[in-house]
C-alpha cells in the first residue's frame, strides 16, 4: 500500500482584502444579495502579488510545519489554471525561489476547482516509484485576472490565494480517492489569457446542480471504498464555492453542521487554493490534528470532481 499522510500545511493570501460593498455601484449587486446566495462576504485580490510569489509562500510554509528541507522532497505540483507564465510552470518557479532540487519533477496541473484533489492522486501515483518520502502539492490562483468586474453574475464570486501541503509516503495507509470528468466545456469556462475577452463565464444553476450532486456522488464512493461511515471523519472539506452547496452536501448526506469547513465568507472561491487554504486554518485551529481523518471533495470547470480521504 501506499498512502500518504499530511505532514505540514500553509497558506498566502494578498494583502488587499476587497468586502461585497466594495464592487462599483454600477454593478447592481448588494452584500444581502451576495452573502444571502452565497455565503460570501468578503475576498483577497492581488495587487503586485503574482501567483508564483503566492505559491512560493504558502510552499515555505508547509515545509516548515513539515520540518522538511529541499533536498528532501521528491516532487513540486501546483493545481491552478492561472499561471502567470504559460511556460514555465508554477511549480518551476516555485522550484527556484525555494532551492529544492533539479533532479525531480516540477509541473502543473489543471483541473479548475478539482485541481487539489486531482494533485493529490497525481502525488499518490508518483509515490509509489518515488526513493524520497515527500511530495509539495500546492494549489494556488489569481483569478482576480480572469473575471469580468462587469459581470455581477460571476465577478462577485471569487478570490486570489494560495494553499499547500507537503505529502509523505505512508505505507501502513491505503489511499482512498475517486475523479471524474463529465466532457462539458459550455457550464463553466474561461478562454486562454491570452485571448480578448478571456474572463470566466458560467451557467450558475447548472453548475450548481452539478456540484452538490457531484460532492454526495464522491462522499459515497470513498466511504463504500474505505469501508468507513459519516462518523469515522473528522471533517468534510469541500470546494468553497458558494454556501449552499456545501448546506445541500451535508444534507443529503446526513454531514453534521460542525463536521462541514467554511471559510468562504473570506477568501470566496480561489478555484484550486480553496482546499489546501481550509486544511491550514483547520491545523493552525488545531482542529485537525495527528491521527485525524478528513475528507477532501472538489468540483468544477470541466466539469471536473473527486474526492479522497486525509490522513494527518
Ligand atoms: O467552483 C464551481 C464554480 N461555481 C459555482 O459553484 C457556482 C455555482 N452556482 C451558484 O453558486 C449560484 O448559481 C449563483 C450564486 C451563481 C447564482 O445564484 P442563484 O440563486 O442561482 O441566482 P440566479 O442565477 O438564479 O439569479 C437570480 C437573480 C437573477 O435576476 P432575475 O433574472 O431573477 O431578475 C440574476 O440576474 O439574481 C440576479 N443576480 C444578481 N443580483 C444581484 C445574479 N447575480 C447577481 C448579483 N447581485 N451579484
Amino acid at each position: 500500500m501506499t498512502g500518504i499522510k499530511v505532514v505540514g500545511t500553509g497558506r498566502f493570501l494578498p494583502a488587499k482584502i476587497f468586502y461585497n460593498d466594495d464592487f462599483d455601484k454600477k454593478l447592481d449587486t448588494s452584500d444581502e444579495w451576495i452573502s444571502s446566495r452565497t455565503g460570501i462576504k468578503s475576498r483577497y485580490f492581488v495587487t503586485d502579488e503574482t501567483n508564483w510569489q503566492m505559491a512560493a509562500a504558502a510552499a515555505k510554509k508547509a515545509m516548515e510545519a513539515a520540518n522538511v528541507n529541499p533536498e528532501q522532497i521528491g516532487a513540486i505540483i501546483c493545481a491552478t489554471f492561472t499561471p502567470d507564465y504559460s511556460t514555465p510552470a508554477v511549480a518551476c518557479v516555485v522550484q527556484r525561489e525555494l532551492g529544492l532540487r533539479g533532479d525531480i519533477p516540477a509541473f502543473d496541473i489543471n483541473a479548475a476547482c478539482s485541481g487539489f484533489v486531482y494533485g493529490l492522486k497525481v502525488a499518490q501515483s508518483m509515490m509509489i516509484e518515488m526513493k524520497e518520502e515527500y511530495v509539495l502539492l500546492i494549489g494556488s490562483e489569481v483569478v482576480s485576472r480572469m473575471m469580468d468586474f462587469n459581470d455581477r453574475s460571476t465577478c462577485v464570486l471569487f478570490g486570489d490565494g494560495a494553499g499547500a501541503v507537503v505529502l509523505m509516503k505512508d505505507s501502513s495507509k491505503a489511499f482512498y480517492s475517486k475523479l471524474g470528468a463529465e466532457g462539458n466545456p459550455e457550464a463553466l469556462s474561461c478562454l486562454g489569457a491570452n485571448f480578448p475577452n478571456a474572463y470566466i463565464k458560467m451557467d450558475g444553476t447548472k453548475v450548481f446542480k452539478f456540484a452538490v450532486d457531484a460532492g454526495a456522488k464522491a462522499i459515497n464512493e470513498i466511504l463504500r471504498q474505505s469501508g468507513l461511515s459519516i462518523d469515522d471523519i473528522d471533517y468534510f472539506v469541500c470546494h468553497q464555492a458558494n454556501k449552499r452547496i456545501i448546506d445541500f452536501i451535508g444534507k443529503i448526506e446526513k454531514i453534521p453542521k460542525e463536521k462541514l469547513y467554511l471559510n468562504l465568507d473570506r477568501y470566496a472561491n480561489t478555484v484550486a487554493a480553496t482546499i489546501p487554504i481550509a486544511l491550514d486554518e483547520l491545523v493552525e485551529n488545531k482542529q485537525i490534528k495527528e491521527g485525524s481523518k478528513v475528507m477532501v471533495l472538489g468540483f468544477g470547470s470541466g466539469l471536473t470532481w473527486g474526492g479522497a480521504l486525509l490522513y494527518f
